[in-house]
């Protein structure tokens, strides 16, 4: 690009410092799809004659199997992956490839190549997700009728089943593939044909190109077209979301692993063991993943932070874009494909989880609204329960241990059937208003996701 402009090569430090090829040769497949097509919409427009655009398609599917060989050489004396394709293009069919660029610019090519990108990844993310989705499912479906205590401020609260907690999973990665699908019209845009900033004197049939590439609409604003990256912005979000829901997932493992709670193991596949300690087998993959959850935030402050102060068209500032999204579409691919494979070995401990379940504590708000359906207002059932569990602590005896009479002492309203509140499975399937975790409730969802997934 310096031809012509310039009298001396660029100095080595600075070509260093400039060059893309290093990351942006991922994108050759994209960017020789969009030579492709535009070498068509020339072709038709009569820049180039029907032969140079055979020769160009030609010359580019052999590069492309030469890059996908690894024989290619990749020069980073020519900055990018669109110069380095378009400098071999033209050393092995001559003129035709230097005809390429006309009405094109590198502005241009590089949102078309990273828009192209996204949108496969996008649908990638999605598939990774779903198959996450349908380990999770087996699970639940596997322990269907185990029982656990659900916690708040990670203090027992009241029972759930544990197929419970892996359904409530299921929605936090439902929202994520939705998002993903969400965001896609605003990356379906063929930004190619917008030339540096203001289009070009040749004019293309746009809309040609963007069948010819699978995009639903083409942008419609040159400047516009150059200067926007709020699709890598939001797929940034969509994967750094996918990293937190991961994390807050990875924490309830991490804490279900330890001896104190001993609800699960982790299989000897997915665990490591320390350097020093013999007796260690430590979470690592689950850490990890909660670790990397911050680089996915750093990667989409990092977008957002380069935006923020550019001019309205193309800066080479722009070229920070691409470390970034990379960075964040490796690190949850192989988060979730590690998750797919690292849940089904799970080792649950069921008795542990039942056992912990069995705390008749975890049923005191149900003492409380047993009064309730007697006819007590709430609070007061609260405040009445409350008195019950401060005695039983303060007699070291359990809730489900006061005798009647005793109970009766607080209300009268007490009365034989008071012993069924302390039973966790009547107390679960009652619990049947949608959303809640009654066996019938359950078995729906899992049905209804099983039909959802296939
Ligand atoms: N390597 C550049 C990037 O990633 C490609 C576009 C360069 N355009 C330019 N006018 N220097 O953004």
């Amino acid at each position: 690009m310096r031809k012509g402009r310039f009298t001396s090569p660029a100095p080595d430090l600075a070509q260093r410092y400039g060059e893309s090829v290093s990351f942006d040769r991922r994108l050759y497949r994209y960017d020789i799809a969009g030579s492709i097509a535009h070498a068509a919409a020339l072709a038709k427009a009569g820049i180039i004659t029907a032969d140079d655009c055979e020769k160009i398609a030609a010359g580019l599917h052999a590069i492309e199997e030469e890059i996908a060989a690894g024989k290619f050489q990749w020069d980073p004396q020519l900055e990018d992956l669109h110069m380095n394709i378009e400098m071999a293009l033209t050393k092995r069919i001559g003129s035709a490839g230097a005809k390429l660029h006309a009405a094109r610019s590198r502005n241009d090519q590089v949102a078309l190549d990273l828009r192209l990108y996204v949108k496969t990844e996008i649908s990638e993310t999605i598939a990774r997700l779903r198959a996450l989705q349908t380990a999770l499912l087996d699970l639940a479906n596997h322990h269907v009728d185990l029982v656990m205590p659900g916690y708040t401020h990670l203090q027992r609260a009241q029972p759930i089943f544990f197929a419970h907690y892996l359904l409530a999973q299921m929605e936090a990665f439902d929202r994520d593939a939705n998002r993903l699908g969400d965001c896609t019209p605003r990356v379906d845009v063929l930004p190619l044909g917008s030339g540096a900033l203001a289009g070009s004197t040749i004019v293309l049939e746009r809309e040609l190109i963007a069948r010819h590439l699978g995009f639903s609409r083409v942008s419609q604003n040159s400047l516009d077209a150059v200067s926007d990256r709020d699709f890598v912005c939001e797929f940034l979000f969509c994967l750094a979301m996918i990293g937190l829901h991961l994390s807050r997932l990875s924490e309830d493992l991490i804490v279900w692993s330890t001896s104190e709670f001993g609800f699960i193991e982790f299989s000897d596949a997915f665990s490591t063991g320390s350097s020093l300690m013999p007796q260690k087998k430590n979470p690592d993959m689950a850490e990890l993943t909660r670790g990397k959850t911050g680089r996915l935030y750093g990667n989409l402050v990092s977008i957002l932070t380069t935006l923020k102060g550019l001019s309205f068209s193309y800066n080479r500032d722009l070229q920070e874009d691409k470390e970034a999204l990379f960075d964040s579409v490796d690190t949850v691919r192989a988060a979730l494909e590690v998750f797919a494979a690292m849940m089904p070995e799970l080792k649950i401990n069921t008795a542990r989880m039942e056992a912990a379940a069995a705390d008749p504590n975890l049923l005191a708000t149900d003492l409380a609204e047993y009064l309730v359906k007697k006819g007590m207002p709430f609070r007061e059932a609260h405040e009445t329960v409350g008195q019950l569990v401060r005695q039983a602590v303060e007699a070291n005896t359990t809730l489900n241990r006061i005798s009647l009479e005793n109970l009766r002492k607080v209300s009268l309203l007490f009365d034989v059937d008071v012993t069924n509140v302390f039973d966790v499975r009547r107390s679960l399937a009652a619990r049947r208003a949608t959303g809640a975790p009654s066996p019938e409730n359950i078995a729906t969802q899992i049905e209804e996701w099983r039909r959802k997934l296939v």
